[in-house]
């Protein structure tokens, strides 16, 4: 059985080399005062193998504990949703998430898995197709943080969305709440969205969670230089960095670096940038919000709060917002 995907908006990098935008995004990043580098590039295919990983470290809580939160609160969850909806997807991966609440929605009338991966919806729509035999499966192949149109065949009476993962938490605030007014504008008025959120908490289990003891996060920090090395013909000397992450409680978010551990420069597409000893590269941000904090960045998007769901050790919190 093979599920076909509807393609409704094009990549923005449709018209440009991906290579060329890589090397000039590189350019770009390492040109300014405090360095930086774009989070997308984290996820080739060592980098995907080693986030999967980072998600099974035992310091790293966020997926486990709002897999738990599914589990516990699926019931209620789902029926925050209205009845015979569409449930519509905004990166929906490998629908590890979303499997825990289609269990408790049997009158769900499609769900809509969006991913700029083609291949791996495919898979994964015929995958799900196999363990949820009644529920119609309308795949978009998309980047969800653009304008997108919903299948044209959708019968629900109502839309919803899921946003799993503290993926907003990726997204600085005025983006995050730019996100959040778009995936309104695509779900429409009266749209129920569950987001995932991470909370703030005690600075120790946060950086833990970045720096898990096995190195696997740092790995995957450090990745994206050997990228860089594989892709661009870059000559970072990746053994001269070093990943580091702490709280910034001013933004109230994680911070991901890569600092350099002495001084050195790396030749990049015909260009030299230096490094001095302990400067960094900054390559991710994780913001995390209370459950007030999120309730107002939501409101300022439109979306008004429903339920709020958390685990027992307030870590993590599930969110369903209404859409004014
Ligand atoms: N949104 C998750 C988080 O911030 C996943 C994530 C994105 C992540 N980038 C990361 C986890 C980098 C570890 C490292 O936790």
């Amino acid at each position: 059985m093979t599920i076909n995907p509807v393609f409704t908006n094009a990549s923005p990098l449709a018209s440009v080399d991906p290579e060329r935008q890589f090397l000039a995004d590189v350019v770009e990043g390492l040109s300014a005062r405090q360095k930086y580098l774009s989070a997308k590039y984290f996820y080739d295919a060592a980098g995907s193998d080693l986030f999967e990983a980072i998600t099974r470290q035992p310091e790293y809580y966020p997926t486990r504990t709002e897999l738990g939160i599914l589990d516990a609160d699926g019931p209620a969850i789902a029926s925050a949703l209205p009845r015979r909806a569409d449930l519509v997807e905004f990166g929906s991966g490998s629908t590890v998430k979303v499997r825990r609440l289609l269990r408790h929605l049997p009158d769900l009338a499609a769900y809509v898995p969006v991913d700029v991966s083609e291949s791996f919806l495919r898979s994964e729509a015929d995958a799900l197709a196999i363990d949820f035999p009644h529920l119609g499966i309308e795949p978009v192949a998309a980047d969800f943080t653009r304008p997108f149109t919903l299948p044209d065949g959708l019968c629900g009476q109502s839309v919803a969305g899921f946003f799993p993962g503290s993926t907003i938490g990726n997204f600085e605030p005025p983006q995050a709440a730019d996100l959040l007014a778009h995936f309104g504008r695509v779900l429409g008025r009266g749209a129920t969205l569950i987001v995932g959120v991470d909370l703030v908490k005690d600075v120790d289990i946060l950086e833990a969670a970045y720096d898990d003891t096995a190195g696997v996060t740092a790995a995957f920090n450090l990745n994206l230089l050997t990228r860089i090395n594989r892709e661009l013909g870059a000559d970072f000397a990746v053994a001269r960095f070093a990943h580091r992450t702490f709280f910034n409680p001013r933004a109230s978010r994680i911070e991901m670096h890569l600092v350099s551990l002495d001084d050195q420069s790396v030749a990049i597409g015909g260009q030299t940038f230096s490094f001095t000893k302990g400067e960094s590269i900054h390559t991710e941000n994780s913001y995390k919000y209370t459950v007030a904090t999120f309730r107002d960045l939501a409101a300022e998007a439109g979306w008004e709060p429903v339920s709020v769901w958390t685990d027992a050790d307030a870590l993590f919190s599930v969110h369903a917002l209404r859409r004014r």
